[in-house]
Protein backbone atom coordinates (compact mmCIF):
# COMPACT_ATOMS: atom_id res chain seq x y z
CA UNK A 1 0.00 0.00 0.00
CA UNK A 2 1.14 3.18 -0.84
CA UNK A 3 1.22 5.85 1.45
CA UNK A 4 -0.60 9.14 0.15
CA UNK A 5 0.79 12.13 -1.32
CA UNK A 6 0.28 14.13 0.76
CA UNK A 7 1.90 12.11 3.96
CA UNK A 8 4.97 14.12 4.93
CA UNK A 9 7.05 10.84 3.84
CA UNK A 10 5.58 11.05 0.34
CA UNK A 11 5.71 14.79 -0.09
CA UNK A 12 9.35 15.08 0.58
CA UNK A 13 8.97 16.52 3.98
CA UNK A 14 10.27 14.14 6.34
CA UNK A 15 12.73 11.47 4.36
CA UNK A 16 15.23 13.42 4.75
CA UNK A 17 15.43 14.41 8.51
CA UNK A 18 18.09 13.03 10.68
CA UNK A 19 15.71 10.58 12.86
CA UNK A 20 14.27 9.13 9.57
CA UNK A 21 17.51 8.71 8.30
CA UNK A 22 18.99 7.11 10.72
CA UNK A 23 16.58 5.09 11.18
CA UNK A 24 17.55 3.88 7.45
CA UNK A 25 21.04 3.62 9.11
CA UNK A 26 22.55 6.64 8.06
CA UNK A 27 24.38 9.50 9.33
CA UNK A 28 23.06 12.98 9.77
CA UNK A 29 25.21 16.23 10.28
CA UNK A 30 24.62 15.39 13.75
CA UNK A 31 23.22 12.91 15.98
CA UNK A 32 18.88 13.39 16.09
CA UNK A 33 17.69 12.79 19.21
CA UNK A 34 14.04 12.99 20.87
CA UNK A 35 12.85 11.64 24.84
CA UNK A 36 10.61 8.77 25.68
CA UNK A 37 7.79 10.35 27.69
CA UNK A 38 8.49 13.95 26.44
CA UNK A 39 5.35 15.23 26.31
CA UNK A 40 4.33 14.83 29.85
CA UNK A 41 4.81 15.75 33.74
CA UNK A 42 7.71 17.15 33.25
CA UNK A 43 6.44 20.10 31.71
CA UNK A 44 4.40 23.12 33.77
CA UNK A 45 2.60 24.00 30.13
CA UNK A 46 1.49 20.12 29.94
CA UNK A 47 -0.04 20.37 33.98
CA UNK A 48 -1.78 23.41 33.05
CA UNK A 49 -3.20 21.96 30.03
CA UNK A 50 -4.46 18.57 31.53
CA UNK A 51 -5.83 20.15 35.13
CA UNK A 52 -9.60 18.70 34.94
CA UNK A 53 -9.24 15.97 31.90
CA UNK A 54 -8.64 12.00 32.35
CA UNK A 55 -5.71 11.06 31.04
CA UNK A 56 -8.05 8.96 28.63
CA UNK A 57 -9.91 11.99 27.74
CA UNK A 58 -6.99 14.23 26.76
CA UNK A 59 -6.18 11.40 24.27
CA UNK A 60 -9.15 11.10 22.54
CA UNK A 61 -9.77 14.45 22.22
CA UNK A 62 -7.56 15.82 19.12
CA UNK A 63 -7.18 19.37 19.92
CA UNK A 64 -5.53 18.62 23.06
CA UNK A 65 -3.12 15.20 22.19
CA UNK A 66 -1.84 17.65 19.25
CA UNK A 67 -0.79 20.43 21.57
CA UNK A 68 0.45 18.21 24.22
CA UNK A 69 2.48 16.27 21.10
CA UNK A 70 3.63 19.30 20.21
CA UNK A 71 5.11 20.97 23.51
CA UNK A 72 8.25 19.35 23.72
CA UNK A 73 8.83 20.06 20.58
CA UNK A 74 8.71 23.47 20.36
CA UNK A 75 10.02 23.61 23.67
CA UNK A 76 13.25 21.27 23.62
CA UNK A 77 13.64 21.27 19.58
CA UNK A 78 14.41 17.53 19.51
CA UNK A 79 14.00 15.78 16.13
CA UNK A 80 10.98 14.24 16.32
CA UNK A 81 7.52 14.36 18.05
CA UNK A 82 5.98 11.24 19.69
CA UNK A 83 2.36 11.05 19.53
CA UNK A 84 0.83 11.68 22.64
CA UNK A 85 -1.47 9.01 23.31
CA UNK A 86 -1.02 5.64 25.30
CA UNK A 87 -0.83 2.08 24.94
CA UNK A 88 -4.48 1.15 26.62
CA UNK A 89 -6.19 3.74 24.01
CA UNK A 90 -6.66 0.74 21.38
CA UNK A 91 -8.46 -1.13 24.15
CA UNK A 92 -10.80 1.93 25.60
CA UNK A 93 -11.68 2.48 21.79
CA UNK A 94 -13.56 -1.02 21.77
CA UNK A 95 -15.59 -0.73 24.87
CA UNK A 96 -12.66 -2.23 27.49
CA UNK A 97 -13.65 -1.09 30.83
CA UNK A 98 -10.25 0.57 31.45
CA UNK A 99 -8.93 4.02 33.27
CA UNK A 100 -5.58 5.17 33.99
CA UNK A 101 -5.05 6.13 37.50
CA UNK A 102 -2.09 8.61 38.11
CA UNK A 103 0.60 7.46 39.82
CA UNK A 104 -0.17 3.69 39.00
CA UNK A 105 -0.97 3.26 35.63
CA UNK A 106 -3.40 1.26 33.04
CA UNK A 107 -6.43 -0.44 36.02
CA UNK A 108 -9.02 -2.62 34.13
CA UNK A 109 -12.46 -3.37 35.72
CA UNK A 110 -11.25 -6.84 36.22
CA UNK A 111 -8.48 -9.26 35.04
CA UNK A 112 -8.59 -11.28 32.01
CA UNK A 113 -6.54 -14.20 33.39
CA UNK A 114 -8.31 -17.45 31.98
CA UNK A 115 -9.71 -18.66 28.93
CA UNK A 116 -13.23 -17.53 30.10
CA UNK A 117 -11.95 -13.83 30.50
CA UNK A 118 -9.98 -13.80 27.10
CA UNK A 119 -12.92 -15.45 25.45
CA UNK A 120 -14.86 -11.99 26.46
CA UNK A 121 -12.17 -10.15 25.18
CA UNK A 122 -11.67 -12.00 21.80
CA UNK A 123 -15.77 -11.83 21.24
CA UNK A 124 -14.90 -7.77 20.52
CA UNK A 125 -13.95 -7.54 16.69
CA UNK A 126 -10.60 -6.12 16.45
CA UNK A 127 -11.95 -4.23 13.06
CA UNK A 128 -14.15 -2.33 15.10
CA UNK A 129 -11.43 0.28 16.02
CA UNK A 130 -11.28 1.32 12.49
CA UNK A 131 -14.51 3.42 12.71
CA UNK A 132 -13.60 4.05 16.82
CA UNK A 133 -10.49 5.84 15.75
CA UNK A 134 -11.51 9.32 14.14
CA UNK A 135 -10.00 11.01 16.96
CA UNK A 136 -6.56 9.44 16.39
CA UNK A 137 -6.67 10.49 13.02
CA UNK A 138 -7.67 13.82 13.46
CA UNK A 139 -5.10 14.46 16.30
CA UNK A 140 -2.72 12.62 14.10
CA UNK A 141 -3.19 15.39 11.00
CA UNK A 142 -3.67 18.52 13.23
CA UNK A 143 -0.07 17.66 14.82
CA UNK A 144 1.69 17.10 11.94
CA UNK A 145 0.16 20.28 10.10
CA UNK A 146 2.10 22.09 12.86
CA UNK A 147 5.33 19.72 12.55
CA UNK A 148 5.61 20.38 8.93
CA UNK A 149 6.32 23.65 9.78
CA UNK A 150 8.41 23.57 12.53
CA UNK A 151 12.22 22.89 11.55
CA UNK A 152 14.28 22.13 14.24
CA UNK A 153 17.38 22.68 12.50
CA UNK A 154 17.68 19.51 9.87
CA UNK A 155 16.69 21.46 7.10
CA UNK A 156 13.61 19.62 6.96
CA UNK A 157 10.16 19.15 8.20
CA UNK A 158 10.02 17.34 11.65
CA UNK A 159 8.64 13.99 11.69
CA UNK A 160 5.68 12.58 13.88
CA UNK A 161 6.37 8.80 15.65
CA UNK A 162 3.41 7.07 16.12
CA UNK A 163 3.58 4.14 18.69
CA UNK A 164 1.83 1.20 20.03
CA UNK A 165 2.22 -1.40 23.05
CA UNK A 166 3.34 -4.55 22.11
CA UNK A 167 1.24 -7.81 22.42
CA UNK A 168 2.93 -8.82 25.97
CA UNK A 169 3.44 -5.56 27.42
CA UNK A 170 -0.38 -4.81 26.74
CA UNK A 171 -1.54 -8.42 28.45
CA UNK A 172 0.60 -8.09 31.39
CA UNK A 173 -1.77 -4.97 32.24
CA UNK A 174 -5.05 -7.44 30.61
CA UNK A 175 -3.88 -10.63 32.86
CA UNK A 176 -3.64 -9.01 36.31
CA UNK A 177 -5.83 -6.17 35.65
CA UNK A 178 -3.68 -3.63 36.45
CA UNK A 179 0.34 -2.64 37.00
CA UNK A 180 2.31 -5.13 38.59
CA UNK A 181 6.14 -5.79 39.09
CA UNK A 182 6.62 -9.29 37.68
CA UNK A 183 3.54 -9.90 35.49
CA UNK A 184 3.00 -13.39 37.02
CA UNK A 185 -0.20 -13.86 35.79
CA UNK A 186 -0.02 -13.47 32.18
CA UNK A 187 3.01 -15.47 32.47
CA UNK A 188 0.98 -18.15 34.66
CA UNK A 189 -1.61 -18.06 31.60
CA UNK A 190 0.77 -18.59 28.94
CA UNK A 191 2.04 -21.49 30.70
CA UNK A 192 -1.01 -22.66 31.74
CA UNK A 193 -3.65 -22.45 28.89
CA UNK A 194 -0.93 -21.45 25.88
CA UNK A 195 -4.50 -22.10 23.69
CA UNK A 196 -5.86 -19.07 25.67
CA UNK A 197 -2.90 -17.32 25.96
CA UNK A 198 -2.53 -17.70 21.93
CA UNK A 199 -5.67 -16.01 21.55
CA UNK A 200 -5.13 -13.40 23.52
CA UNK A 201 -1.89 -12.39 21.83
CA UNK A 202 -3.30 -12.70 18.47
CA UNK A 203 -6.60 -10.44 19.74
CA UNK A 204 -4.03 -7.69 20.84
CA UNK A 205 -2.13 -7.95 18.34
CA UNK A 206 -4.68 -7.32 15.19
CA UNK A 207 -6.13 -4.74 17.76
CA UNK A 208 -2.93 -2.62 18.26
CA UNK A 209 -1.60 -3.37 14.89
CA UNK A 210 -4.19 -1.50 13.19
CA UNK A 211 -3.70 1.23 16.20
CA UNK A 212 -0.25 1.78 14.85
CA UNK A 213 -1.40 1.17 11.40
CA UNK A 214 -4.02 4.29 12.07
CA UNK A 215 -1.66 7.00 13.21
CA UNK A 216 1.25 6.15 10.14
CA UNK A 217 -1.83 6.52 7.35
CA UNK A 218 -2.52 9.87 9.18
CA UNK A 219 1.32 11.24 8.64
CA UNK A 220 3.32 9.40 11.22
CA UNK A 221 6.57 8.94 9.58
CA UNK A 222 7.98 6.06 12.21
CA UNK A 223 6.49 3.75 14.38
CA UNK A 224 8.00 2.32 17.42
CA UNK A 225 6.68 -0.85 19.25
CA UNK A 226 6.75 -0.54 22.98
CA UNK A 227 7.39 -4.03 24.58
CA UNK A 228 8.09 -2.34 27.89
CA UNK A 229 7.20 -5.18 30.12
CA UNK A 230 9.31 -7.95 27.62
CA UNK A 231 12.46 -7.79 29.97
CA UNK A 232 10.21 -10.40 32.28
CA UNK A 233 10.54 -13.10 29.75
CA UNK A 234 13.19 -15.77 29.47
CA UNK A 235 14.97 -15.99 25.76
CA UNK A 236 12.90 -18.82 24.94
CA UNK A 237 9.32 -17.71 26.42
CA UNK A 238 9.64 -14.83 24.15
CA UNK A 239 10.67 -16.32 21.08
CA UNK A 240 7.99 -19.03 21.48
CA UNK A 241 4.37 -17.52 23.19
CA UNK A 242 5.34 -13.39 22.54
CA UNK A 243 7.46 -12.83 19.14
CA UNK A 244 4.93 -14.18 16.73
CA UNK A 245 2.09 -11.94 18.08
CA UNK A 246 4.67 -8.43 17.71
CA UNK A 247 5.30 -9.55 14.81
CA UNK A 248 2.01 -10.00 13.04
CA UNK A 249 1.37 -6.32 15.17
CA UNK A 250 4.00 -5.13 12.90
CA UNK A 251 2.74 -6.76 9.39
CA UNK A 252 -0.17 -3.75 9.69
CA UNK A 253 2.49 -1.05 9.00
CA UNK A 254 4.99 -3.44 7.23
CA UNK A 255 3.12 -3.20 3.70
CA UNK A 256 2.98 0.69 3.78
CA UNK A 257 5.52 2.33 1.21
CA UNK A 258 6.15 5.77 -0.11
CA UNK A 259 7.77 6.79 -3.31
CA UNK A 260 10.92 8.58 -3.26
CA UNK A 261 13.96 8.97 -5.13
CA UNK A 262 17.78 7.97 -3.21
CA UNK A 263 21.12 9.73 -3.07
CA UNK A 264 21.72 9.02 -6.75
CA UNK A 265 18.34 10.23 -8.23
CA UNK A 266 16.91 7.21 -8.42
CA UNK A 267 13.48 6.18 -7.82
CA UNK A 268 13.19 4.00 -5.05
CA UNK A 269 9.81 2.52 -2.83
CA UNK A 270 10.33 2.26 0.95
CA UNK A 271 8.70 1.37 3.57
CA UNK A 272 7.79 2.99 7.28
CA UNK A 273 10.64 2.60 9.48
CA UNK A 274 10.02 0.52 12.76
CA UNK A 275 11.54 0.63 15.68
CA UNK A 276 11.06 -1.86 18.94
CA UNK A 277 11.61 -1.04 22.86
CA UNK A 278 11.55 -3.24 25.55
CA UNK A 279 13.35 -2.47 29.53
CA UNK A 280 15.63 -5.20 30.75
CA UNK A 281 15.45 -6.85 27.47
CA UNK A 282 19.28 -6.81 27.02
CA UNK A 283 18.98 -10.99 26.81
CA UNK A 284 15.96 -10.32 24.17
CA UNK A 285 17.61 -7.65 21.83
CA UNK A 286 18.81 -10.44 18.92
CA UNK A 287 15.30 -11.78 19.00
CA UNK A 288 13.37 -8.26 19.43
CA UNK A 289 16.00 -6.99 16.16
CA UNK A 290 14.91 -10.24 14.39
CA UNK A 291 10.90 -10.08 14.31
CA UNK A 292 11.74 -7.74 11.28
CA UNK A 293 12.26 -4.08 12.46
CA UNK A 294 15.19 -1.58 11.59
CA UNK A 295 15.78 -0.27 14.71
CA UNK A 296 16.31 -1.24 18.35
CA UNK A 297 15.69 0.74 21.09
CA UNK A 298 17.89 -0.58 24.29
CA UNK A 299 17.73 0.41 27.96
CA UNK A 300 19.86 1.88 30.18
CA UNK A 301 21.19 -1.49 31.42
CA UNK A 302 23.22 -2.69 28.18
CA UNK A 303 25.84 -0.35 27.09
CA UNK A 304 25.40 0.81 23.47
CA UNK A 305 28.98 -0.97 22.21
CA UNK A 306 27.58 -4.12 23.63
CA UNK A 307 24.21 -3.91 22.21
CA UNK A 308 25.68 -3.43 18.62
CA UNK A 309 27.21 -6.83 18.62
CA UNK A 310 24.12 -8.31 20.09
CA UNK A 311 21.83 -7.40 17.32
CA UNK A 312 24.83 -7.80 14.70
CA UNK A 313 26.14 -5.13 12.40
CA UNK A 314 23.97 -3.03 10.42
CA UNK A 315 21.30 -2.03 12.92
CA UNK A 316 20.63 0.72 14.15
CA UNK A 317 19.95 1.50 17.53
CA UNK A 318 18.12 4.46 20.01
CA UNK A 319 18.98 5.34 23.08
CA UNK A 320 20.08 5.09 26.02
CA UNK A 321 21.00 7.19 29.48
CA UNK A 322 19.81 6.23 32.64
CA UNK A 323 17.55 8.37 32.77
CA UNK A 324 18.35 8.78 36.67
CA UNK A 325 21.22 11.05 35.57
CA UNK A 326 18.40 13.67 34.31
CA UNK A 327 18.91 14.43 38.51
CA UNK A 328 22.60 14.63 38.57
CA UNK A 329 25.17 17.94 38.26
CA UNK A 330 25.89 18.81 34.72
CA UNK A 331 29.52 17.50 34.92
CA UNK A 332 28.43 14.36 35.65
CA UNK A 333 25.51 14.16 33.15
CA UNK A 334 27.78 15.91 30.30
CA UNK A 335 30.09 13.20 30.79
CA UNK A 336 27.15 10.34 30.36
CA UNK A 337 25.84 12.08 27.61
CA UNK A 338 29.18 11.93 25.74
CA UNK A 339 29.60 8.14 26.73
CA UNK A 340 26.47 7.43 25.50
CA UNK A 341 27.22 9.33 22.12
CA UNK A 342 30.68 8.03 21.76
CA UNK A 343 29.27 3.88 22.52
CA UNK A 344 26.69 4.48 19.57
CA UNK A 345 28.96 4.86 17.15
CA UNK A 346 29.85 1.14 17.65
CA UNK A 347 26.01 1.15 15.12
CA UNK A 348 25.87 2.32 11.70
CA UNK A 349 23.30 5.20 13.24
CA UNK A 350 22.63 6.10 16.39
CA UNK A 351 19.07 7.94 17.73
CA UNK A 352 20.25 9.51 20.80
CA UNK A 353 17.06 8.98 23.99
CA UNK A 354 16.64 7.77 27.36
CA UNK A 355 17.25 4.10 28.25
CA UNK A 356 13.68 4.53 29.75
CA UNK A 357 11.15 7.55 30.20
CA UNK A 358 11.48 10.74 31.31
CA UNK A 359 10.69 11.05 35.35
CA UNK A 360 8.15 12.91 35.99
CA UNK A 361 10.37 15.40 38.15
CA UNK A 362 12.85 16.05 35.38
CA UNK A 363 13.87 19.85 35.63
CA UNK A 364 13.08 20.34 31.91
CA UNK A 365 15.72 22.96 30.76
CA UNK A 366 17.85 19.87 31.33
CA UNK A 367 16.32 18.20 28.54
CA UNK A 368 16.79 20.94 26.05
CA UNK A 369 20.22 20.88 27.68
CA UNK A 370 20.93 17.76 26.67
CA UNK A 371 19.43 17.81 23.66
CA UNK A 372 21.76 21.05 22.92
CA UNK A 373 24.83 19.06 24.19
CA UNK A 374 23.63 15.88 21.65
CA UNK A 375 23.70 18.52 18.45
CA UNK A 376 26.67 20.09 19.54
CA UNK A 377 28.75 16.94 20.20
CA UNK A 378 26.96 14.27 17.88
CA UNK A 379 27.93 16.33 15.09
O1 LIG B 1 6.00 11.47 25.12
C1 LIG B 1 5.67 10.27 25.02
O2 LIG B 1 6.47 9.33 25.22
C2 LIG B 1 4.28 9.98 24.46
C3 LIG B 1 3.32 9.49 25.25
C4 LIG B 1 3.19 8.12 25.89
C5 LIG B 1 2.35 7.95 27.02
N1 LIG B 1 2.24 6.63 27.28
C6 LIG B 1 1.70 9.04 27.72
C7 LIG B 1 1.39 8.83 29.16
C8 LIG B 1 3.63 6.85 25.52
C9 LIG B 1 4.57 6.48 24.39
C10 LIG B 1 3.01 5.93 26.40
C11 LIG B 1 3.15 4.47 26.29
C12 LIG B 1 2.97 3.65 27.50
N2 LIG B 1 1.95 3.68 28.39
C13 LIG B 1 3.83 2.58 27.83
C14 LIG B 1 5.04 2.17 27.04
C15 LIG B 1 6.17 3.08 27.31
C16 LIG B 1 6.84 2.89 28.63
O3 LIG B 1 6.85 3.86 29.40
O4 LIG B 1 7.34 1.80 28.89
C17 LIG B 1 3.31 1.99 29.00
C18 LIG B 1 3.92 0.84 29.75
C19 LIG B 1 2.11 2.68 29.32
C20 LIG B 1 1.18 2.42 30.46
C21 LIG B 1 1.13 3.60 31.33
N3 LIG B 1 0.37 4.72 31.06
C22 LIG B 1 1.87 3.87 32.52
C23 LIG B 1 2.82 2.90 33.17
C24 LIG B 1 1.55 5.18 32.93
C25 LIG B 1 2.15 5.97 34.09
C26 LIG B 1 1.28 6.08 35.27
C27 LIG B 1 1.80 7.16 36.19
O5 LIG B 1 1.04 8.11 36.43
O6 LIG B 1 2.93 7.05 36.67
C28 LIG B 1 0.62 5.68 32.01
C29 LIG B 1 0.03 7.03 32.00
C30 LIG B 1 0.65 7.96 31.07
N4 LIG B 1 0.84 7.72 29.75
C31 LIG B 1 1.07 9.27 31.37
C32 LIG B 1 1.53 9.83 30.17
C33 LIG B 1 2.03 11.23 29.94
C34 LIG B 1 0.99 9.93 32.74
C35 LIG B 1 -0.42 10.33 33.01
C36 LIG B 1 -0.61 11.76 33.38
O7 LIG B 1 0.20 12.63 33.02
O8 LIG B 1 -1.66 12.03 34.00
Amino acid sequence: VILSPQHPLSAGLTGESRLVRAYRGERSDTTPVWFMRQAGRSLPEYRDLRVGTRMLDACLDPAMASEITLQPVRRHRVDAGIFFSDIVVPLKLVGVDVEIQPGRGPVFGRGYADAAGVAELTAVDPARLDAASVPITEAVQRTIAELETTDNGSGTATPLIGFAGAPFTLAAYLAEGGPSKDHLAARTLMHADPGAWRALMEWTAELTGRFLRTQVLAGASAAQLFDSWAGALSLSDYETHVAPASAKALAHVHDLEYETTDASGAAVTRAVPVVHFGVGTGELLGAMHGIGVDTVGVDYRVPLDIAAARVGAGVPLQGNLDPALLGAPWPVLQAAVRDVLARGEAAPAHVFNLGHGVPPETDPTVLTRVVELVHEAGA
